[in-house]
């Protein structure tokens, strides 16, 4: 049994760097459930097809390419945006639900546990998991993060664009009728505003320390 951390939240709120951190703690792996809606969506964009059309989606999530992951170009907010688009096409998510559960249940490399960062882990991928987080800061300063994270890209962006692109997937991403953004009732918020990477490491770590502990204590041996 492979003991899960689940991080959800806002856009730009720092889950990714937190769950990076947490999984390199615990020696467990780490998977950024984003990257997988931000590679179907890179992939429509580049056939120059309508990450809105379900078909086009489909088709690219049928055939996504995972040693992509790394590649910069999905971390653009025009990919960002368009990736809001094909994560609320139920199909898309079907599609991807089991490679998700998989690596929740199996993690790669043979490790004891697992981190999953989006926005659904917490409900919907693994609502067993042994902790869970929903993180989230104000706009305005997710907003500046970002601008400095696309910076290190090439990209420049005004932070006032970037508060009204982020509240705008935000809002798509809460009101949508599949695996909406929301804090799973069992996660503990963790407000990241007024908190540097190291405080905000440190505060994850102190709130999901307990909890993981007891779970690999408890995992059988073998
Ligand atoms: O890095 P950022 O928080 O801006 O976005 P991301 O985590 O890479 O996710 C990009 C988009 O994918 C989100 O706006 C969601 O619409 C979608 N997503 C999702 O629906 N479910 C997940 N588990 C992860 C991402």
């Amino acid at each position: 049994m492979s003991v899960v951390i689940a991080i959800d939240g806002t856009a730009a709120c720092g889950k990714g760097t937190l769950a990076r951190r947490l999984a390199l703690h615990f020696g467990f792996a780490h998977l950024d459930s984003g990257a997988l809606y931000r590679l179907v969506a890179l992939a429509v964009l580049e056939a120059k097809r309508d990450p809105a059309n379900e078909d086009d989606a489909v088709r690219a999530a049928g055939a996504i390419d995972l040693t992509r992951a790394g590649d910069p170009k999905i971390r653009t907010d025009i990919v960002g945006q368009a990736a809001s688009k094909v994560a609320a096409i139920p199909a898309v998510r079907a599609s991807l639900l089991q490679f998700q559960r998989d690596f929740a249940a199996r993690p790669p490399g043979n490790s004891r546990g697992a981190v999953i960062d989006g926005r659904d882990i917490g409900t919907v991928i693994a609502p067993h998991a042994a902790a869970k987080l929903f993180v989230d800061a104000k706009p305005e300063i997710r907003a500046r993060r970002r601008r400095l994270e696309l910076e290190g890209l090439g990209i420049a962006r005004s932070e006032a664009d970037l508060v009204a692109e982020l509240n705008a997937r935000d809002a798509a991403d809460r009101t949508r009728p599949i695996s909406p953004l929301r804090q799973a009732e069992d996660a503990t918020l963790l407000d990241t505003s007024d908190l540097d990477i190291e405080a905000a490491f440190a505060k994850a770590l102190e709130l999901v320390n307990p909890r993981i502990e007891k779970a690999l204590a408890a995992r059988p041996r073998g």
